[in-house]
């Protein structure tokens, strides 16, 4: 059995220079985990920001299992491993709404060990295929319960059976935030140049925006931490939490965040609609929501760097309610409707 190797080193700020350098080749598929591109946000928010305004996105769709939840994946079952709570004889169990669910069928798949997912029953079609892809189980929960459902029945599945179970618990397990500590801020802070003002993220367990803000806050303690949440219980927004409704993940801790920001599900995807029609980028309904809130930050701003995370691409979502009626959404109407995002911006630094 291999074991997973350490591709992103903990980094001090000051350690931290030149280019981020992908690795030329890998001899396993986790050492490809990270060093992901930030692209800049320029063609839909021209003429909206200010000339020394920026927004980023780090597109974290181009990890190997698709999705940002690979570095949290990898460094749970390495420290599980690590520890021994993970030996041979352990099944890995989780809940998961699906990008983590994959990240650990993938890691799974390469370390040999089975790996079992508890989800929604209403998880996307792309999704549950993916998961037997790389041979895990999936286990489905009621779709009226939402992510919770399929948490309370990971708990009782394991609960019933515990010896047989390493369940790396995402929601309450530290390792989630390490790996976004010591690989995610440690890549902004590289590619921005020590220059990002601003930290957007979307929230599911809260990894993302704990550990990369955990980073880069002493960096520089002007940076602002932001987190960014569905305006409903109701949302359609997958892989987030509505904290207000919702098990508040034990990683989760709102003191560290300067700020929250509401967005809804509508625009979200009107603001998927359009990244694909201005940017060409496709992405999932989360990346949407990070992006409607970079953008009203980043348009009140004189100055600054605003950085914010694309958890994934949007071609798991095709078969979802994202892409019903989309077609109303052609490029006139988008047009129109960023001119809408464009509201009297009230300048602040
Ligand atoms: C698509 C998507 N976006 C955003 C998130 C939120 O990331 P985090 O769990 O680090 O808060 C997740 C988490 O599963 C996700 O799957």
């Amino acid at each position: 059995m291999a074991t997973i190797s350490q591709s992103s080193p903990r980094l001090r700020a000051d350690e931290v220079s030149g280019e981020v350098v992908p690795a030329a080749h890998a001899n396993i598929v986790l050492e490809l985990i990270g060093n992901t591109p930030l692209l800049e946000i320029t063609r839909l928010t021209e003429g909206l920001l200010r000339p020394r305004v920026s927004i980023f996105a780090k597109l974290e769709g181009f990890n190997p299992g698709g999705s940002v939840k690979d570095r949290p994946a990898r460094k749970m079952l390495e420290i599980g491993l690590a520890r021994g709570d993970l030996r041979p004889g352990k099944v890995i169990i989780d809940s998961s709404s699906g990008n983590t669910g994959i990240a650990l069928a993938m890691i799974g798949a390469t370390i040999g060990y089975p790996v079992e997912l508890v989800m929604p029953a209403n998880a996307s079609r792309e999704r549950k295929k993916i998961l037997e892809a790389f041979g895990a189980k999936p286990i489905y929960s009621d779709q009226l319960e939402g992510s919770d459902g399929a948490i309370r029945l990971c708990r009782k599945i394991v609960a019933e059976n515990p010896e047989r179970y390493f369940k790396p618990d995402q929601y309450n397990n530290e390792a989630n935030s390490l790996a976004h500590f010591e690989t995610t801020g440690p890549e902004i802070w590289r590619q921005t140049e020590g220059r990002v003002t601003h930290f957007v993220a979307t929230i599911g367990t809260s990894g993302t925006v704990m550990g990369t803000g955990r980073f880069l806050k002493p960096r520089n303690a002007d940076i602002k931490i932001i987190a960014v949440e569905p305006d409903d219980p109701m949302h359609g927004l997958e892989g987030l939490k509505y904290m207000a409704a919702s098990i508040v993940p034990g990683i989760y801790h709102e003191d560290e965040l300067d700020d929250k920001m509401p967005v809804s599900t509508e625009d979200a995807y009107e603001m998927v609609y359009a990244l694909g029609q201005f940017e060409g980028i496709l992405v999932g309904q989360s990346s949407g929501a990070a992006m409607v809130a970079a953008l009203k930050l980043a348009r009140d701003l004189n100055e600054g760097c605003v950085v914010t995370v694309f958890p994934d691409f949007g071609d798991k979502y095709l078969s979802t309610n994202l892409w019903i009626g989309w077609q109303e959404w052609r490029r006139e109407r988008l047009q129109h409707l960023i001119r809408k995002w464009n509201v009297s911006a009230n300048a602040t630094t």
